[in-house]
C-alpha cells in the first residue's frame, strides 16, 4: 500500500508524467540564465528590486535572482488568483502588499505568465504609486494571443501559444508547482 499523504492522481489531477513537456528544466535553466546576464548588463553599477508575484514566480524569481550579478534585493505581493477556474473573472485584487519601500529604486515586477494582462496592468498602476526610479517587467512566459490589455514584459523567457501549463511554480488548483519542467495540461481533464 503506498504510505504517501499526497493526493492519488484523478481525471482532474492527473499525473505531469503523463503531460507533454513543452520547456524542459535544462532549457529553462539556460534561458534563465540568459536573462539574468542581460538583466545584470542593464543595471550595471545599480541596485535593482526584485518584486515576486506570489505564488507562481516565486519559483523563476529564486533561479532569476542567482543569475543576476548586480546587486539585489526581493519583496513578493500576492493578488487574487484563478482558483481552479481556468478564466480570470478580471477582478485582480492584492492580497500582500510589498514589505519595503521602493521610491527611488530600480525595480522589476517578476511574474510566472503574462497572459491578458490583467495582472500585471494592475501591478504595474500600483508599483508606480510608490515611484520607484524606474519599472521594468520580466515573466518567465508570455501568451500574447490572449491578451485583453495592451501590457508587454521587459524580460520574457519564452512566448508560448494559447495552451494551459503547469510546473515550475505554475499551477492548476494549487497542484503541480513543484514540477521541473514545464508541461501542457491536458485540456480533457479540466471542467
Ligand atoms: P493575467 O492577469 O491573465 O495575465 O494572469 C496571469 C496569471 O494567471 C498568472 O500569474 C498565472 O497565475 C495565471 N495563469 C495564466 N495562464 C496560466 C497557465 O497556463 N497555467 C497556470 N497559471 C496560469
Amino acid at each position: 500500500m503506498p504510505s504517501s499523504t499526497a493526493p492519488a492522481p484523478t481525471a482532474f489531477f492527473p499525473s505531469p508524467e503523463t503531460m507533454d513537456v513543452l520547456f524542459s528544466k535544462e532549457e529553462i535553466a539556460a534561458r534563465t540564465k540568459e536573462i539574468g546576464t542581460q538583466i545584470s548588463k542593464d543595471y550595471e553599477g545599480q541596485s535593482v528590486v526584485l518584486i515576486g508575484v506570489l505564488k507562481g514566480a516565486a519559483i523563476f524569481l529564486s533561479d532569476l535572482a542567482r543569475a543576476i550579478k548586480v546587486d539585489n534585493t526581493f519583496d513578493f505581493v500576492a493578488v487574487s488568483s484563478y482558483g481552479r477556474a481556468r478564466v480570470s473573472s478580471g477582478a485582480v485584487k492584492l492580497i500582500k502588499d510589498i514589505d519595503n519601500p521602493i521610491e527611488g529604486k530600480h525595480v522589476i515586477i517578476v511574474e510566472d505568465i503574462l497572459d491578458t494582462g490583467l495582472t500585471l496592468n494592475y501591478l504595474r498602476g500600483l508599483m508606480l504609486q510608490h515611484k520607484p526610479a524606474s519599472l521594468k517587467i520580466a515573466t518567465c512566459l508570455d501568451k500574447p494571443e490572449r491578451r485583453l490589455v495592451p501590457i508587454e514584459a521587459d524580460y520574457v523567457a519564452f512566448k508560448i501559444p494559447n495552451r494551459f501549463v503547469i510546473g515550475y511554480g505554475m499551477d492548476y488548483a494549487e497542484r503541480y508547482r513543484g514540477v521541473e519542467d514545464i508541461r501542457i495540461f491536458p485540456e480533457d481533464a479540466a471542467h
